[in-house]
Parts: C-alpha cells; structure tokens; sequence
C-alpha cells in the first residue's frame, strides 16, 4: 500500500502521534507523515514539566509553542502531555525544600500557567500521568510525599480552573494487562467523579508487543474502561516485535503477527461509543524514532513507518477500511 491515503481518514475519531519540535525538519519524511497521516498530536517531551519549567520563575515556551504552531497549522488537534509526572521533573522541583503549602503553590503555579499558556489551542490535556502502582496503591511519588494523596484532586482542580474548556485526562500504563491496577485506577476515577472532580477521560498507553497481552485481556480491559463512561484514549499505542530482545530482524511474519494486532486493538476501539472515542494515538512516527530503541537500547519496530518512513504492514492493515 501506499500513504497516498491519510490514516486519520478512514475513521471518524482522531488518529495521532507522539512528535518532537527537534524532528519537525520541512521536506523530511517525519514531517510529511506527521503531518498527512495524523490530525492529533501528543507532544512526545516538550510539554513536559523539565522541557517547560527549567527554573522556579523561568518558563521556556519555544519548542512547545513551535509543536502548537505545527499542529494549528495542519488544522491538528493538540493533546497536552503532561502536567504532573514523577519522571521528566527538572532539578529544581525535585530538590524544592518548601513546606506542603509551598509545594501546593508549586503545584498550583506550574499547572495553572501551563494551562493558561496553551488555553485554545490545546484541547485536552494528560493532567497526571503513572500514579499508581502495579499493586493498585499510589505511587511514593515526590507529589504524594509532599502534598499527600489529595495532589491527584488538587491537580485536576486547578487544571479545570486554569481552562475550564480544556478535557482532564488521567494517564497510566499496563491497564490492558494488569487488573489490580485497572480496577484500582477505575475505581479511583470513579470517587473522583462522584466528588465532583473535573475528569473526562482516561488514557491507556497500550505499550504493548505482539506477544503480550492475549486479545482476549484486551478485550476484558477495554470493555472495563468503557463501563466508566469516560472518554477513553488509545494514547501510546507501540506494538514492540521484539520484546524479549533476541535479536530478531523484522521478518514479514513478524510484521504481519504486529498488523494483526494492531488491527485487533483499532477494531475494538471502533465497537465504542462516538462520544467515548477521544482517539488512538501512536507513540512516534517511525521506528526509528521509538522511546523503546533509546530506552531498551534494543533493537525494535513498534511503529507504523519503517527505517526508511515507508509504510509497513500495520500501517496498510489499517488505511484498508
Ligand atoms: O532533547 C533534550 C535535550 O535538549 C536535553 O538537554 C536533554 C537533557 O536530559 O534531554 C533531551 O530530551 C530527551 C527527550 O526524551 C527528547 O528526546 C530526554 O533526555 C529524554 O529523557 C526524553 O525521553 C522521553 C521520556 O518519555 C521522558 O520524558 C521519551 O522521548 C518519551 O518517549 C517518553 O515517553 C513516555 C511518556 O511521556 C509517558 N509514558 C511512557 C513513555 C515512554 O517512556
């Protein structure tokens, strides 16, 4: 197959990317299938609290504002990622000796002027993302040492405050394949809609490879998640094909076991509810721009574009209505 087709238009919910200011070169493949194949973009760091708020009083807009400015003028929605993390924090929070209403204001601050900074053009935001842990409990992160378990109401408070317009995600990890988790975070979310707490939706990264999950804790994971009523949010999709690094290269039936499940994956999306369907986003453009290669330092193809950004079976499976 070929990209002639855009991905995004061949389903009537948006259908993202995970993208860096740094690879946005005009003419590059990168930014030809950024922008043709996507009409929702995530940002993949610069939206992060160490990329935005390198000092206490110092906020550095630039490549955040340049990732706006692609997506606004490809008409692409802008899903803000994100606002409260226990990793990509920089020195100086993770070093703040203040007292819990000194770390309430720094919470407050740095949440309510991202939100207002990016007030109309970003659409949704992932306002705390991986706060719980494999056993469902909330993770020691330097958030709940210092603020306690209130942060997680705290954050989504001032969020809405900040832009009252903007969707509220949470945003976690293995919740297609760890039920003491999923029910954990669904149980939490939904305590907090019941005391009123401005949340929309849930993001499952779906980090996920051609092994593991089985289809079938796929399918028990999304119809939970759709029990909620939130909006739900394929937001990290890769499908790694060499998660035990063996050091396989990416035969064509490795690459169709990966199109079969990522055709599984979109296909139960598509049974949910439109106004559930807040979009399936890819967690980069092409393999060669995987978190899981710099990450795992393996080699791996979790994505829909080759090393060459040519299309790969997972990609065709999924232009093919
Ligand atoms: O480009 C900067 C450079 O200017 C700076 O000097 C340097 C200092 O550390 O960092 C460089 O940025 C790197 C950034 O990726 C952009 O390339 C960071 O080192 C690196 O830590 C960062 O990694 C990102 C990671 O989140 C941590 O922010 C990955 O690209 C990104 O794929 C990964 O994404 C996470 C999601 O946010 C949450 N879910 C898990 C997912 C995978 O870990």
């Amino acid at each position: 197959c070929d990209t002639r087709a855009s991905l995004y238009g061949q389903y009537p919910f948006p259908v993202g990317v995970a993208l860096r200011t740094n690879k946005l070169y005009p003419g590059s493949p990168y930014q030809e299938l950024a922008a043709g194949q996507f009409n929702s973009v995530t940002p993949e760091y610069e939206f992060k609290p160490d990329a935005l708020h390198p000092a206490p009083a110092a906020y550095e807009w630039a490549a955040a504002d340049a990732l706006a400015d692609f997506c606004r003028q490809h008409n692409q929605r802008l899903h803000g990622h994100t606002l409260i993390w226990h990793q990509a924090l920089p020195r100086w929070i993770t070093e703040f000796a203040g007292s819990q209403a000194e770390w309430d204001a720094l919470l407050k601050d740095h949440i309510q002027t991202v939100c207002r900074h990016f007030r109309g053009q970003v659409s949704s935001w992932d306002v705390v993302n991986e706060a719980f842990e494999a056993d469902g409990t909330l993770r020691s992160t330097i958030w709940l040492r210092h603020l306690g378990s209130g942060y997680l109401e705290k954050a989504f408070r001032y969020a809405h405050e900040a832009d009252p317009d903007a969707l509220l995600f949470y945003n976690d990890y293995d919740l297609e394949s760890n039920p003491v988790k999923r029910r954990a975070v669904l149980s939490w979310l939904q305590a907090m809609r019941q005391r009123g707490v401005p949340v929309h939706g849930l993001g499952l990264q779906l980090h996920i490879s051609i092994r593991h999950p089985e289809n079938s804790q796929l399918t028990e994971a999304v119809q939970a998640a759709r029990q909620t009523g939130l909006r739900l949010h394929f937001s990290e999709v890769d499908v790694a094909i060499n998660p035990l690094n063996q050091a396989v290269e990416p035969t064509p039936e490795l690459l169709q076991r990966q199109a079969d499940k990522l055709r599984f994956l979109v296909g139960l999306y598509q049974q949910l509810p439109r106004a559930q369907q807040h979009g399936i986003t890819f967690w980069g453009v092409a393999d060669p721009d995987s978190w899981i290669r710099s990450y795992f330092h393996r080699a791996d193809y979790p994505l829909l574009f080759d090393d060459n950004y040519q299309p790969k079976p997972a990609y065709c499976t999924l232009v093919r209505p």
